[in-house]
């Protein structure tokens, strides 16, 4: 009997990938992927700590939950398992089970290849299931190696934790600490992903570019050797990774970007701030011309890199001149697309008992003068792609009859007219239009047959 499972997703594409993985998990228990919760044998909210509204749509969305399981038990239709995953679960494990007692299990980033015994339990009517470990056993090494389903584009885990400690930031406490996979297994993965279709890979870690796993015979193996061993994979056209931090941007990372041809001239390098004196409250350990001198070097390595970025508006003790330094920052560098935040407080972090908390009114308007200025610069980045030929990596079906919606290198959504059977080749697109998020441009003729 096939049991349908819902997984709804928040946060970052570590979770992401985390669910993909619980799909994997659960597929030999009988259940395959719902779209829709409404009559799910189970249900999954994979959730995410890292700001306060990220955090609170958990306690919403499970008081919705309870009903649809309430409507589904009165129509005879049998129960749904309530089970809440991801960093919420880790951080507020005991909260949840207190404040929701209808919910079955609640497990952490670090345990979930725990779930089928959690899942017989809860079928047998243990009662509520608490599993925030961080277990000795690795994570990864449990995991069922025959994936289901393969995008065109995947993300794949290769660190995971954060030893870091930024005074605003959660996810050192709800990941845990550094780990790196083992370099062949990481290969191994990327090999069954691209035999089953995919053809771009992102390497992803909380610290990715801290990554240092270590080869068959104990040899430390850095990310940049990590992709140079990727990208000698047959069939592989595409490599990113994300996210990284600036204190590990590596001579050897730059180095891959001028000589590894699949690697996409993209980098998502947050700095937070351009301020040196919130960038030493926050514990970044680094200064804002190091920033910038990071990102001279990465530009002389791969001239067209298109660079992205995080920013915190509002940190305690912010100042107006402090928010200024962001705002050159911002100009100096010219960003092709970035992400910014008003500064949320987040239990059990440093900055959160602060007394120099900024009001909200301030962080409001300081946080759309900087979009205003990002926005400008992401349409002018987009505008300077018109009559330029890009490769596009056409992935998906268009909302309009005959339109696909593909990526360029540089990350930016591309849309053309173009019949489906062409997802999942590279073609050559002239553009015509480059809008605020996405670029609009026709194929040139021929350029697709020759494609892989
Ligand atoms: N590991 C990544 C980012 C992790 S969280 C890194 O080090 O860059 C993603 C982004 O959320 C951060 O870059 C930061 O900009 C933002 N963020 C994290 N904690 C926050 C908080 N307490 N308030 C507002 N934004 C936050
Ligand atoms: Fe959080 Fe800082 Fe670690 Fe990034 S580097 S995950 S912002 S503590
Ligand atoms: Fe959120 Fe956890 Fe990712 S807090 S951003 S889901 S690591």
């Amino acid at each position: 009997m096939t049991k349908k499972l819902y997984i709804s997703t928040y946060g970052c594409q570590m979770n992401v990938y985390d669910s993909a993985r619980m799909a994997d998990i659960m597929a030999p228990l009988g259940y395959t992927i719902t779209e829709t919760p409404n009559s799910a044998d189970m249900v999954i909210l994979n959730t995410c700590h890292i700001r306060e509204k990220a955090s609170e749509k958990t306690f919403s969305e499970l008081g919705r939950l309870r009903n649809k399981r309430k409507a589904k038990q009165e129509a005879n239709n049998g129960d749904m398992i309530i089970a809440v995953a991801g960093c919420v679960a880790q951080a507020e494990g005991a909260e949840i089970m207190k404040r929701a007692p209808y919910v079955d299990m609640v497990f952490g980033p670090q345990s979930y290849h725990r779930l089928p015994e959690m899942v017989a339990k809860a079928t047998r009517g243990v009662g509520q299931i608490l599993d925030t470990d961080f277990p000795a056993e690795a994570k990864f090494d449990s995991l069922p190696k025959d994936a289901i389903d393969q995008n065109l584009s995947a993300f794949l885990t290769v660190q995971e934790g954060c030893d870091k400690f930024c005074a605003f930031c959660v996810v050192p406490y709800t990941r845990g600490a550094e780990y790196s996979r083992p370099a062949a297994d990481i290969v191994d993965e990327a090999k069954r992903m691209i035999d089953g279709g995919t053809r771009e890979i992102t390497l992803l870690g909380q610290n990715v570019n801290a990554y240092h796993g270590l080869d068959p015979i104990g040899n430390d193996v850095s990310l940049a050797e990590l992709i140079y061993q990727l990208a000698e994979l047959k069939d592989l056209k595409r490599l990113r990774y994300t996210t990284s931090h600036p204190l590990e941007m590596t001579q050897d990372i730059l180095e891959a970007h001028r000589d590894v041809d699949i690697l996409m001239p993209y980098l998502h390098l947050p700095v937070q701030a351009g301020s040196d004196r919130i960038l030493e409250a926050m514990n970044r350990r680094h200064t804002a011309d190091e920033y910038r001198r990071i990102i001279e070097k990465l530009r002389a390595a791969r001239p067209d890199i298109a660079l992205s970025g995080d920013f915190i508006v509002g940190f305690p003790g912010e100042s107006d001149s402090d928010f200024e330094d962001t705002m050159q920052l911002v100009r100096d560098i010219g960003y092709a697309q970035a992400y910014s935040f008003k500064y949320s407080a987040r239990p059990g972090t440093p900055a959160a008992t602060s007394d120099q908390m900024v009001p909200e009114a301030i962080k409001s308007e300081r946080l759309a003068r900087l979009q205003e200025l990002l926005n400008a610069q992401q349409l002018v980045y987009n505008q300077s792609f018109a009559g330029k030929e890009i490769p596009v990596l056409l992935e998906k079906e268009g909302r309009r009859e005959g339109q696909l919606i593909g990526r360029s290198p540089y990350m930016q959504s591309v849309y053309v007219n173009s019949p489906p059977h062409r997802i999942g080749r590279i073609a050559t697109v002239v553009v015509e239009e480059g809008n605020a998020n996405s670029l609009r441009g026709r194929l040139k003729s021929g350029s697709v047959a020759d494609a892989a």
